[in-house]
């Protein structure tokens, strides 16, 4: 691989093939590979991922001491990216429990804590893109915290590990207008640009 090459990392947290969020992620995907970065997508609704026992050894070990699961694999593959994209539909004003599940198992991985019990942020001077959509439409996606609310949330994890947010999306009224409009296609083209090169 060259150096050079920037490595993306995508998380589909939709279960739905040909959704808006697999729509979305998919153009920046073909947009980001074309222009010649390393990208690769997990699809949360492939891997199995056991629920957080809150035991913290985590916290002391720097590892889960739950077998080996969905959860180790992807925090691998953060760990080797330069760029995160996360899709996210809303649930309940909210990031899937899946999704959760997944940041809940990982917590060790994304920061830790100085002696003080201050936050230390592990990926310091990466990027994230944070793509959401709703059935609830403009502007009350927003002001309702719908589609805001999952980009509220995500930016809270994202933040607090170091990313620097360099793009957010969010497509509301997916229930009478499920397909992408012109505008939205071009603005998946225009974040595949940003974190591509
Ligand atoms: C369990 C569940 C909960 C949902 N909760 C909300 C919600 O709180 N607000 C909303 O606007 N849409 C909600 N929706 C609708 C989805 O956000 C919407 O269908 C979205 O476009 C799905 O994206 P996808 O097809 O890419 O997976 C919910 C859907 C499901 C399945």
């Amino acid at each position: 691989m060259n150096e050079d090459m920037k490595r993306i990392l995508i998380i589909n947290a939709s279960p739905r093939r040909r959704g808006g969020i697999d729509r979305m992620l998919t153009i920046i995907e073909d947009e980001a590979r074309a222009l010649g970065a390393d990208v690769e997508t997990v699809r949360i609704s492939q891997l199995t991922i056991a629920a957080c026992t809150g035991c913290m050894v985590c916290r002391k070990k720097l590892a889960c001491i739950l077998p080996e699961d969905g959860a180790q694999s992807t925090l691998g593959k953060i760990k080797a990216s330069d760029v995160l994209v996360i899709g996210a539909p809303c649930y309940w004003g909210n990031m899937p429990g899946t999704l959760k599940l997944l940041f809940d198992r990982i917590v060790y991985g994304m920061m830790d804590e100085d002696k003080r019990g201050i936050p230390v942020a592990l990926h310091k001077g990466k990027q994230a893109v944070i793509i959401s959509s709703c059935t609830t439409v403009w502007p009350f996606n927003i002001l309702f915290h719908q589609s805001r609310g999952v980009v509220r949330a995500l930016k809270e994890i994202l933040k607090w590990s170091g990313f620097r947010i360099i793009a957010t999306m969010e497509k509301g009224g997916t229930k009478n207008h499920p397909d992408l409009k012109e505008v939205e296609r071009r603005k998946c083209i225009r974040i595949a640009k940003k974190i591509a090169i």
